[in-house]
C-alpha cells in the first residue's frame, strides 16, 4: 500500500519535474531531489510501557517486499520491558511459540530453531528502532506477529493480512 503511495508520488513528481518544460539541464538535476524525498518508509510500528503495539493490523500484497520499523516509544529498560516484533509462519501456535522463547532470555527471547519466523527485529530498549525487510508470503492469509518478551505476547500481538 504504500509502496503503491510512493509510486504514484514518484510519477506526480515526474510529472512536475517534466511538465515545467523548456530547460533540459534544469529538469535533469531537480529529478534526483524529487526522488530523494519520496523514500519509501514502510510500516511503522510503536511499542510503549503499556504492552501495545500501535499497529494491530496491516495488509500487504502477496510476495512484495516489506518493511517494518519498530520504535520502542517506552522509557522502560530492556532487561525488564524489552520489545521486539515477531512475524509467524501461517498456522504457528502464537501461545506455544512465546512459551518456548520465553526462557531463552540469551537470544532476546526467541527460539533456537527460527523455522517458525518469516521475520523479526532485535530486542529494543527504550527509544531504540530496529528495521527489517522481508518479502511477504506468497499465500494470501492472515500471519500473526507478537512481542516474545515474557510476559508480553498478550496485548503485544496482531496480525499481518496478505492479499
Ligand atoms: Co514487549
Amino acid at each position: 500500500m504504500f509502496k503503491n503511495l510512493s509510486v504514484y508520488a514518484l510519477f506526480f513528481a515526474a510529472l512536475l519535474v517534466t511538465g515545467c518544460g523548456g530547460g533540459g539541464e534544469q529538469a535533469e538535476s531537480a529529478a534526483p531531489a524529487q526522488e530523494e524525498a519520496v523514500a519509501v518508509e514502510g510500516i511503522v510500528v510503536e511499542a510503549n510501557d503499556q504492552l501495545q503495539f500501535s499497529i494491530n493490523e496491516f495488509t500487504v500484497a502477496a510476495g512484495e517486499e516489506v518493511t517494518v520499523t519498530l520504535h520502542n516509544v517506552g522509557t522502560l529498560p530492556k532487561e525488564t520491558f524489552g520489545h521486539n516484533f515477531v512475524i509467524l509462519t501461517a498456522g504457528t501456535d502464537l501461545e506455544a511459540f512465546a512459551t518456548a522463547a520465553m526462557g531463552n532470555a540469551d537470544n532476546e527471547y526467541l527460539p533456537t530453531d527460527l523455522s517458525s519466523v518469516i521475520a523479526h527485529t532485535s530486542l529494543l530498549g527504550p527509544d531504540e528502532t530496529d528495521t527489517i525487510t522481508f518479502t511477504a508470503p506468497t499465500e494470501p492469509g492472515q500471519y500473526e506477529y507478537l512481542c516474545t518478551f515474557p510476559g508480553h505476547y498478550g496485548t503485544m500481538r496482531g496480525v499481518m493480512i496478505v492479499e
